[in-house]
Formats: C-alpha cells, sequence, structure tokens
C-alpha cells in the first residue's frame, strides 16, 4: 500500500550538547530546540502532515538537575501561554500526551495551563500538534490498563470486550492515526520509551543533526527523499 506521510514524530536530542559546544547553558539549547518546533510548525501544512508529536519532557527527565527541569517548565510555560492564540489563528488543535494527573509531578500551575490550551484548541481542524510532557511509553500503557481495569470493576466494561481499538482508546493519542515516520536528532539511535504502542509500524530515521540546528527545510527534504511509504503491515 502507498501512501503519503500524514503524522511525525520527533526525538529532540542533542540541545544539551548543542549548548555545550558553544559555551553556553544547557537550558540555551532546550530554548533554540523550542524555535524548531516553530519552525516545523510552519512548513507542517504544507508538506501534507496532519500530525506532528514532539518529546518535550519525559517521565525520566524528572532525573536532570532541579535548575535545568525548572527551566524546562519555565519554558513549556511561557511556550503555551505565548502562542495559544497563534495556535488558534493557525487552526492549530494541541494535545498534550504524558500523566497529567493531580496525584502526578506535574505542578497544578502547569496541569492547569495544559488543560486551557488544549480545551482552546480542541474545535481545531487543522494541524494536531501532540507534546509528550511528563510522559514515558510504558507508564502511557500501565495508566491505560489501570484505566480499563476500573471501568471493568465499575461495571462499565467487559474484560472479553478489549481488543487494540478498545485498548487505544485507554491510551492519551486515543484513536489518534499511530506516527508513519518517527525522527530522532543527536545521533543516537534507540527509541527511548517514546510511543511504544503507536510505533508498531513506524519507520525511523536516526540523525546527527542536534534538534536545535534542525528546521522545517531540513524536514521538508528528508520527506522529499521518502515522499510515499510502502508498508505491508505483515501482509505481502
Ligand atoms: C533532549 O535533549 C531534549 C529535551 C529533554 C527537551 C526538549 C525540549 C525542547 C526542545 C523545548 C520544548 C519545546 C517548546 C516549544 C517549549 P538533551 O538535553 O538530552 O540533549 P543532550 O543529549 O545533548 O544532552
Amino acid at each position: 500500500m502507498q501512501e503519503a506521510y500524514k503524522h511525525v514524530a520527533f526525538i529532540m536530542d542533542g540541545n544539551g550538547r548543542w549548548a555545550t559546544k558553544r559555551g553556553l547553558a544547557r537550558l540555551e539549547g532546550h530554548r533554540q530546540g523550542a524555535k524548531t518546533v516553530e519552525s516545523i510548525l510552519k512548513v507542517a501544512p504544507s508538506l501534507g502532515l496532519e500530525t506532528v508529536t514532539f518529546y518535550a519532557f519525559s517521565s525520566e527527565n524528572w532525573k536532570r538537575p532541579e535548575e535545568e527541569v525548572n527551566g524546562l517548565m519555565d519554558l513549556l510555560r511561557f511556550y503555551f501561554t505565548s502562542q495559544l492564540n497563534k495556535l488558534k489563528d493557525n487552526n492549530i488543535r494541541l494535545v498534550v500526551m504524558g500523566d497529567k494527573s493531580r496525584q502526578g509531578r506535574l505542578s497544578d500551575d502547569v496541569i492547569e495551563m495544559i488543560e486551557r490550551v488544549e480545551a482552546e484548541t480542541e474545535h481545531c481542524t487543522g494541524l494536531c500538534v501532540n507534546f509528550c510532557i511528563n510522559y514515558g511509553g510504558r507508564d502511557e500503557i500501565v495508566r491505560a490498563a489501570q484505566h480499563f481495569a476500573d471501568d471493568v470493576e465499575r461495571g462499565l466494561r467487559f474484560v472479553g470486550d478489549l481488543d487494540e481499538r478498545l485498548f487505544s482508546t485507554y491510551l492519551d493519542s486515543g484513536l489518534q492515526k499511530d506516527p508513519d515516520l518517527i525522527i530522532r536528532t543527536g545521533g543516537d539511535q534507540r527509541i527511548s520509551n517514546f510511543l511504544l504502542w503507536q510505533c508498531s509500524y513506524s519507520e525511523f530515521r536516526f540523525i546527527e543533526t542536534s534538534w536545535p540546528d534542525f528546521d522545517g527545510e531540513q524536514l521538508k527534504a528528508l520527506l522529499l527523499g521518502n515522499q510515499t511509504v510502502d508498508r505491508r503491515f505483515g501482509a505481502v
């Protein structure tokens, strides 16, 4: 089956090394990385993409120095509050994947900000942008399993109802289309607990360029080189 890429997901790696190489604080790499996100959002619709997903803060990133964690949270606060109107003007829907529960590790003001941006862009029918924040692929699957088990216990579901489609509705991504392509910048070749359920049939590109040096034009060149994807989903 030949089809164009509709959903591209990004592991935005190499920010810290980009900054250190230039004698800057690691946070400067993340700030520059946020500009790469903007550059990608600008070109994504013209490339025929319907969804883009960014791995912004993993459930393991809490282990980083407090200053870096706080800096990343401030960057997210600034980005979401300053870009909300721009997202709406451009008909962009924003979805945050990850543990957003009040019992989780995100602070209340960040959770409220996420809820606000999600609610205010819910009606947008253009590009869908997923931000993975406090996200881990295994954690997402465990939370989905817990939620399903709760529904069984409350008599809302039967165990026998469970199939892949129903399970997907319990995941953060819901019934969104899986990523066709996952791009990891920064030279490492691993999945780092990203979209473990959703990547079953995805293609992968691992590129040396660090995230702050990547941009929409490079994405365009990369996609034009692989314009269509021929995946057989196990068939011949
Ligand atoms: C990994 O690089 C990157 C992160 C942990 C954070 C990514 C976040 C952003 C780019 C900013 C969020 C975007 C917006 C729009 C607010 P690394 O720090 O592990 O790099 P290294 O491997 O070189 O140390």
